[in-house]
């Protein structure tokens, strides 16, 4: 039974607000502007709700400015096109993020594609996926950004090492495999994407040095999956619901903490491990907007 360390992606999470806060304090005293994140809501989703509220506060932390936009679940394909174009055209924002799932009758292909990638925080822009699989300059998508900050925070060795990744999502599962299989720290991992398909995924599992799950399957990776002294990434965040809770629901990770804990050097808690990353991954790349370091 090894002794596992905690990964702290709330503690983490704090200390890089800190930092981007007086990075702002620097540039404001230095006569200039507060980066600018605006942030457009269709309908009223808990779960979207929940995150942009958070996003809102974040950029308080941070010193950042913030629009909230918000739309009827009824708004039309083109009237929220063309807020995204008036976006992209207003100097005063640096970047700006449409929150997902649209409801279905928006293409959200065709807003992320409308989205001027020099603007899109998100990293869901093609030309921001595109040069980040080749690693070019550009923004990454803010979850498996935050993952890569959490194991550089922790110094986890990732050279050489079996990686993993769960799951083979646009917006976590691909940008993850390809960040760790990226030339440099952290990077330089053998990865393997598993997913609903993948036949032997226990077996995969088994051999793994890191495991990033993200699935978004409740409880999924257990202990007998796990080899003494992997490292755990659990990006699973199901509303799962209880009646132990004042919310009604139990936000639930891929992995069984319980029981694989024990077996492991690093692993991450639900909630309190990526979660808080995910949003100030946001904060940088919206810091970096205000900079226009990138673009
Ligand atoms: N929905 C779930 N995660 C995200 C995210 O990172 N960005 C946006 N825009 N929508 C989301």
């Amino acid at each position: 039974m090894a002794d596992y360390t905690l990964i702290d992606g709330k503690a983490i999470s704090e200390q890089v607000k800190q930092e981007i806060a007086a990075e702002v304090t620097e540039m404001v005293a230095n006569g200039g502007k507060r980066p600018h994140l605006a942030a457009i809501l269709v309908g009223h989703d808990g779960g979207s709700e929940t995150y942009v509220a958070a996003k809102v506060k974040a950029c308080e932390a941070c010193g950042f400015k913030s629009s909230l936009i918000r739309y009827e679940s009824d708004v039309t394909e083109e009237e929220l096109l063309e807020k995204v174009r008036e976006l992209n055209a207003d100097n005063d924002v640096d970047g700006f993020i449409v929150q997902l799932p649209l409801p279905d009758h928006i293409s959200e292909q065709k807003v992320i594609e409308t989205i001027d990638y020099r603007k899109d925080v998100d990293g869901f822009h093609p030309i921001n996926v595109g040069r980040m699989s080749i690693g070019l300059p550009c923004y990454v998508s803010a979850t498996p950004n935050g993952i890569i900050e959490l194991l550089k925070r922790y110094q986890i060795e990732t050279s050489g090492k079996k990686c993993v990744v769960l799951g083979r999502s646009n917006i976590v599962g691909k940008p993850m495999a390809a960040l760790m299989m990226q030339k440099g720290y952290p990077g330089d991992a053998t990865v393997t994407v598993c997913h609903s398909r993948s036949r032997d995924l226990v077996k995969e599992c088994q051999e793994a040095d890191i495991i990033i799950a993200a699935l978004g399957q409740p409880n999924f990776v257990t202990a007998d999956m796990v080899k003494e002294g992997a490292v755990i990434i659990d990006v699973g965040t199901t509303r799962v619901p209880s009646d132990k809770t004042k919310s009604g629901f139990k936000l639930t990770g891929d992995v069984r903490f319980d029981e694989v804990a024990p077996k492991c050097a690093f692993i991450t808690p639900v909630p309190g491990g990526v979660g808080p990353m995910t949003i100030v991954s946001l904060m940088k790349n919206t810091l970096l907007a205000g900079k226009k370091a990138i673009y």
